[in-house]
């Protein structure tokens, strides 16, 4: 692109983009050099490698943008979730989460976000018998879980058993195949509960459950959890309450997993690998790992009474209130809303939990509070799906796991439509340098400074490491 002391640029027009706004563009001014440059709005968005062209010599690099957790960068263009953080809004193919919740099931959901359209009856009957079809997963995964401790958290169990399957179907690797890429999409949301469920068993020495084809897809997760005889009944309003959870978390944009989904999915890899990158994202606290993170914190408050005790040392910064905030949202997440209706609904099938009360109160207090309020701090998802999953008798460490169990579809609609993206190039992000150029090699005996390593190896563990 010109500069305006070149040529008078006329406005950029991209006619090839939906929505865009015609003939917009940005005037800047680079005061260093005293040059204008126009540059085009498109989407409301503008190229950053536009910038590349603001330079204050021929050899300068160029002008970068800085964001480095994405707060203002769109990284793809996606047609799959829309989400207004300000109203609280969300979206799936253009349909309200709220009419999904309401009227669908989680393998239709599944199959609207991956094939961008709701189901013909035939399409979804057929969805559902090959999802249903390839629930079982190799006898290997089996002896891969008896190499974990017993301790060994099922997340991290999920995350190499996910990456795993790659192995398993080398023919993935063709992601150009349209018949490949049905087979991943299919066999990934098949399996993941099936890896899930088994590494549950094994953290509790329970044999394994095999899928039942008899049963809906939620029914079958508490199956392969919970049977011990021969018959198992899941208690519908359970088994339909955990569909709408799965329903609520199956896809959530360009949130830090999907991210990851994409950013390795950029390099070709099979989808397999590049959704074991997406468990791998959701282990974090701070996302996937956050429902966990609120039971831990309500079982901590233990009364109610603690609560105002508890809501100072928060604003003091001493603690994290679990379960509030949102990077997108800054108002009530919608998926809360639709949960917080189904936890009384278990709790009828399942009995009174006291940390309900807890979160109650918690959550009335905190949304009392100008602290919380005036940054814009309401609940999230994970506010009450914990107590949705306590309630059902699975314990916290499972929490995560589950979360992973619907997000596949979002990851793995997300991976395809990356790979039909035209715009698609592997990702590789800038960064400024900060360090230090030019030094000259030391010679160990010429080094100065301390004995020891600074930093976790000189400490003392404050406990003993475990193996070896
Ligand atoms: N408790 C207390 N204060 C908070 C919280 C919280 N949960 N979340 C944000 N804040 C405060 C920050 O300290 C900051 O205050 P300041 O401006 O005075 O410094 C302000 O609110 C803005 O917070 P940021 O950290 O800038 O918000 P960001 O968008 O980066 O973080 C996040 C979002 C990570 C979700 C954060 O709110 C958080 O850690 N929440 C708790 C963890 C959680 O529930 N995660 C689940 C997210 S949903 C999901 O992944 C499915």
């Amino acid at each position: 692109m010109a500069t305006k002391q070149e040529t008078q640029a006329e406005p950029q027009v991209d006619a090839s983009r939906d929505g865009a706004s015609r003939g917009d563009t940005l005037s800047v001014t680079d005061n260093r050099t005293g040059k204008s440059y126009e540059i085009e709005i498109s989407d409301g968005t503008i190229k950053t490698m536009d910038l590349r062209q603001i330079k204050v010599s021929d050899d300068d690099f160029g002008m970068m943008g800085y964001d480095p957790a994405f707060t203002n960068t769109a990284s793809c263009r996606s047609a799959i979730t829309f989400i207004d953080g300000e109203a609280g809004v969300l979206q799936h193919r253009g349909i309200p989460i709220e009419q999904l919740c309401d009227k669908s099931t989680y393998l239709e959901v599944a199959y609207l976000l991956i094939f961008g359209e709701l189901p013909t009856p035939p399409q979804l009957e057929r969805w559902i018998y090959d999802v249903t079809h390839h629930t079982f997963a190799h006898e290997d995964i089996k002896k891969f879980n008896e190499g974990f401790r017993h301790d060994a958290h099922p997340m991290g169990m999920l995350l190499a058993n996910v990456g795993a399957l790659s192995t398993f179907y080398p023919d993935a690797k063709h992601i150009d195949d349209d018949e490949e890429r049905y087979m991943a999409a299919i066999r990934l949301i098949a399996k993941v509960p099936t890896l899930a469920a088994w590494a549950y068993r094994h953290s509790m020495g329970l044999p394994y459950v095999y899928p039942d084809n008899e049963l809906s897809y939620s029914e079958n997760f508490l199956s392969m959890l919970f049977k011990m005889e021969n018959t198992f009944k899941a208690d519908p309003r359970l088994a339909k309450a955990l569909d709408v959870l799965f329903i609520l978390h199956a896809d959530h944009e360009q949130n830090c997993s999907t991210n990851a989904v994409r950013s390795v999915g950029s390099s070709g890899v099979d989808p397999y690998s590049a959704v074991a990158a997406g468990v791998a994202a959701l282990y974090g606290p701070l996302h996937g790992g956050a429902n966990e993170a609120v039971l831990r914190m309500l079982r901590r408050i233990e009364a109610t009474d603690n609560i105002p005790d508890f809501l100072e040392s928060v604003k003091n910064r001493e603690e994290k209130l679990m379960g509030f905030g949102h990077r997108v949202y800054k108002n009530y997440d919608p998926r809360a809303r639709i949960i917080k209706k189904h936890v009384e609904e278990v709790l009828e099938a399942t009995g009174e939990n006291p940390l309900l009360d807890i979160a109650t109160e918690l959550e009335k207090r905190a949304l009392d509070d100008d602290y919380f309020t005036s940054r814009k701090l309401y609940p999230n998802v994970d506010f009450y799906s914990g107590l949705i999953y306590e309630a059902m008798g699975i314990p916290t460490e499972m929490f995560t796991v589950i979360f992973a169990i619907p997000r596949t579809s979002g990851w793995v609609a997300q991976w395809m439509e990356q790979n039909s993206d035209p715009d698609l190039k592997i990702a590789r992000p800038r960064q400024i340098y900060t360090g230090r150029r030019d030094e000259d090699y030391t010679p160990p005996e010429d080094r100065d400074g301390p004995e020891k390593i600074t930093g976790p190896p000189a400490k003392r563990p404050k406990k003993p490491r475990r193996g070896a």
